[in-house]
C-alpha cells in the first residue's frame, strides 16, 4: 500500500505545563478528506498548530510525503505543500483582496517560473471563488465574514498546497457552499490543483 501523504504519530503538545494533545495519531491519504471532531477546547487547532510547524510538540512524529517534519519551521512546511487556513482567518484587512491571495503564493515565487505560475494559480482561485474576482481591488476588511473566509481559503490554495488544512472553515457563515466546492476540488486526484 502507498505511503499516506501526512502521517502523524503519538503526537503530544501544548502550551507550557497545559497539555492538550495527548498521543494523537492519524493518517491522511493524497486525495482523501478527513474531519476532525471534537468539542470546544478539545484542542484541534492545538494539533493544526503543531502540523504546521507552529507550536513544536514534546513528543511524537509528523512525517509529509514521506519526510519526517516534525519540528520544522512553519515556512519549509508551507514550502513542502502542507497549508494551513486558520481559525479566526488571519487575512490582512488593510490590504486588497489580490493583494492577500498574492501574499499566498509568495514562498513558490521565488522559483523559477513561479510568477506565471502564480497568474495561472489565481486564475483557478477566482474560478472557485468568482466574488473575489469582482472585488480584486476591496480591502478585505470591509468585506463581509463570508467573503473573508472565501479570502483566506484563496490565499491558502495560492499555495498550491498538497493538503489544505481548513480550521473552521464555515465558521460565522450560514451556508458553506464555498468549503464545499473548495473541497471537490482539492478531492480531485492528486495533481489538479
Ligand atoms: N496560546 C495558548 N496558551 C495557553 N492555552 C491555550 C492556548 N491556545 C489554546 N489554549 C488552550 O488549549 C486548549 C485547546 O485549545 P484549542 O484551541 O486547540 O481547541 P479547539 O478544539 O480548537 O476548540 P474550538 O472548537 O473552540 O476552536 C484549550 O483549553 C485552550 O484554552
Ligand atoms: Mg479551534
Amino acid at each position: 500500500m502507498a505511503e499516506p501523504l501526512l502521517e502523524v504519530d503519538g503526537l503530544v503538545a501544548g502550551y507550557g505545563a497545559f497539555g492538550v494533545l495527548f498521543g494523537v495519531s492519524l493518517s491522511v491519504a493524497a486525495g482523501e478528506v478527513v474531519a476532525v471532531l471534537g468539542s470546544n477546547g478539545a484542542g484541534k487547532t492545538t494539533l493544526n498548530r503543531v502540523l504546521s510547524g507552529l507550536i513544536r510538540p514534546s513528543a511524537g512524529r509528523v512525517r509529509f510525503g514521506g519526510v519526517d517534519i516534525t519540528g520544522s519551521a512553519p515556512a519549509a512546511i508551507v514550502a513542502a505543500g502542507l497549508i494551513h487556513v486558520p481559525e479566526g482567518r488571519r487575512i490582512f484587512a488593510n490590504l486588497s483582496v489580490r493583494e492577500n491571495l498574492l501574499l499566498g503564493a509568495f514562498v513558490r515565487t521565488t522559483k523559477k517560473g513561479g510568477r506565471a505560475e502564480r497568474g495561472r494559480t489565481l486564475a483557478e482561485v477566482l474560478e472557485i471563488f468568482p466574488r473575489l474576482g469582482e472585488r480584486l481591488g476591496q480591502s478585505v476588511g470591509s468585506m463581509s465574514g463570508g467573503e473573508q473566509q472565501m479570502v483566506a481559503i484563496g490565499r491558502g490554495l495560492m499555495g498550491r498546497p498538497r493538503l489544505l488544512i481548513l480550521d473552521e472553515p464555515s465558521l460565522g457563515c450560514r451556508r458553506c457552499w464555498w468549503s464545499r466546492t473548495c473541497c471537490s476540488r482539492w478531492a480531485l486526484p492528486a495533481g489538479r490543483m
